[in-house]
């Protein structure tokens, strides 16, 4: 038996599950009529209802004596203070140094890496004012209007994520546009409409070695180059790098002066806050990017200080863990009732399942009990018309993170009072239901009954603010970033490797050199050869 299960909170908790689970939200709600207030929470401007959550103090007990017992508080003080909590690859895990005030001071193996943080956003401010400002000219003398964020992964998504969540703030002269990936059609398709003397490629890459992201990155040299008539200077005015690594980006032809640095110790799906995220400061300008890093940093210092019982980002973790080990859930919907974060399901899909998707503990012993969920979702009310019908009435238990905002970015009419009532209403209808007998009631012939009735009883969070900013945002990211901390504790996993991305691009190195070669060099599986000779009788010469 793992040592997770021999936790005297685990016990407590399964002796005290079936109690709970054969209890009705309906139930929970009668009987207690201070619950909502209970159990709700506010903090650095947002506030968290998880009231409709299948709960009662004791739950909530046994959570936090879990998390105590975990030593929950002793991991996030090591994370906070530079630790190598990155068991595996001996790294410390310190995103929130990029958000920490100029004057504090967090080491790394003896040294105070915030200096170096705060002159990289002040390189990062001063080239962002040139191009806003439009004093640097791209080859031909033209400002440049139109920015390309080549990347993946960390290097791709928080950006695409922030840059479509702040459009509302962005300078909207300049044209963003991302490419990540390497089928040839998303570079041809960003560039398509493009003036090659107005753009810069903005080439992010932690280790600038990833296949994908290297590829697109020559593809827009050339496509750069053809357009200058072959000069090769005109790539120090349209191509900065993001990067760890100084000696493949000069390698590529960057100067190390157009180089935006971070450290080992910044995880891709935690970098947004890096210089990963120049295309934001491009957007918004650096005064907003500073806002942005202080939403966070006002999480990280709620998550730091506020005992377990009041701390948003620990209780949303707890919460996942009561779900996932006891009530057996695979999955979290997260539905933003915002426009503006339709890619933030997407998003917290990479800062969740590559983190906490593990199958070991930090030591490397299997587990004996599930770990990270599936994240999945769609802004409201998009998904009410498509995959709500299976949270509603399906088979299957889905927690839901409801998101919403008290004002509009761009009010028209009774558009957000609409927008609002749904939120709502969802999840009113998720937790209470309807019983046959109100569907009776409302004169419903007897055989369509079962089909209308809800069971309800469906567990969902409900995160409100006052309205979408730079510093909510970057609030909202760090909350989902420490709950996964919370997460990845409990079930004792490194949430900062990313082991299982690797055999997949192992064997594609593979398989591409494959594509040229003898068909004695096949030596894998039937089914892997009958693929790739295929794909050799089948594609452009
Ligand atoms: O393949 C996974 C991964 O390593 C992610 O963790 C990372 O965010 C992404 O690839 C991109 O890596 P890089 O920034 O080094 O190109």
């Amino acid at each position: 038996m793992s040592s997770l299960r021999e936790k005297k909170a685990w016990k407590a908790l399964t002796e005290h599950h079936p109690s709970i689970a054969s209890k009705h939200l309906r139930d929970l709600f009668a009987a207690d009529p201070d619950r909502a207030e209970r159990y709700t929470l506010e903090a650095v401007g947002l506030r968290l209802d998880y009231s409709k959550h299948r709960i009662d103090d004791d739950s909530l007990n046994h959570l936090f004596a879990l998390a105590r017992e975990s030593d929950l508080e002793a991991k996030r003080d090591a994370l906070l203070s530079g630790a190598k909590v990155n068991v595996t690859e001996h790294r410390a895990a310190l995103h929130t140094a990029l958000r920490a005030p100029a004057d504090a001071h967090i080491e790394v193996d003896g040294k105070n890496v915030v200096p170096e943080v705060q002159a990289t956003l002040r390189q990062m401010e001063t080239f962002a004012e040139a191009i806003r400002s439009q004093q640097w000219k791209g080859f031909s003398g033209k400002p440049i209007r139109h920015i390309v964020n080549i990347g993946i992964g960390g290097s791709d998504l928080g950006p695409v994520m922030v840059c479509q969540a702040l459009r509302h703030y962005s300078d909207q002269r300049l044209q963003l546009r991302f490419v990540s990936n390497v089928d040839d059609t998303d570079f041809a398709e960003a560039v398509r409409d493009l003036d090659p003397a107005e753009t810069l490629f903005v080439v992010a890459s932690k280790t600038f070695t990833t296949q994908e992201t290297m590829t697109n990155a020559h593809t827009a040299r050339d496509w750069l180059l053809q357009a200058a008539g072959g000069k090769i200077e005109a790539v120090a005015r349209h191509f900065v790098a993001l990067s760890t690594n100084a000696d493949a980006v000069t390698g590529f032809g960057i100067s190390t002066d157009q180089m935006f640095g971070f450290w080992d110790w910044v995880g891709g799906r935690y970098s947004v806050d890096s210089a990963i995220g120049l295309s934001i400061m491009l957007a918004i300008g650096p005064a907003r990017f500073r806002e942005f890093l202080a939403g966070f940093h006002a999480m990280d210092e709620h998550f730091r200080h506020a005992p377990l019982e009041r701390n948003l980002p620990v209780i949303m973790g707890l919460l996942n863990v009561w779900y996932t080990n006891f009530f057996g859930t695979q999955t979290v919907a997260v539905l933003p009732y915002e426009q503006y974060l339709s890619r933030f399901p997407a998003y917290l899909q990479q800062l969740t399942m590559e983190s906490n998707g593990k199958r070991v503990t930090a030591e490397g012993v299997t587990v004996d009990y599930d770990t990270g969920p599936i994240f999945w979702g769609e802004p409201g009310t998009n998904g009410q018309h498509s995959f709500y019908q299976l949270i509603h009435q399906g088979t299957r238990l889905i927690p839901c993170d409801f998101i919403a905002f008290a004002e509009s970015l761009n009010p028209l009419g009774k558009h957000h009072d609409l927008l609002i009532a749904n939120v709502i209403a969802q999840a009113e209808a998720l937790a209470f239901g309807k019983t046959a007998d109100e569907v009776k009631a409302e004169g419903t012939p007897a055989e369509l009954v079962p089909h209308k009735v809800f069971e309800g009883n469906r567990p969902s969070s409900l995160l409100l603010a006052e309205k979408l900013t730079p510093a909510l945002l970057g609030s909202l990211i760090a909350l989902y970033e420490h709950s996964v901390f919370t997460q990845a504790t409990i079930w004792g996993i490194d949430p900062f490797d990313q082991w299982g991305v690797e055999l997949g691009k192992q064997l594609a190195r593979t398989v591409a050199a494959e594509f040229d070669g003898d068909e004695a060099e096949l030596k894998h599986d039937s089914s892997t050869n009958a693929a790739i000779r295929w794909y050799r009788q089948h594609r452009r010469p």
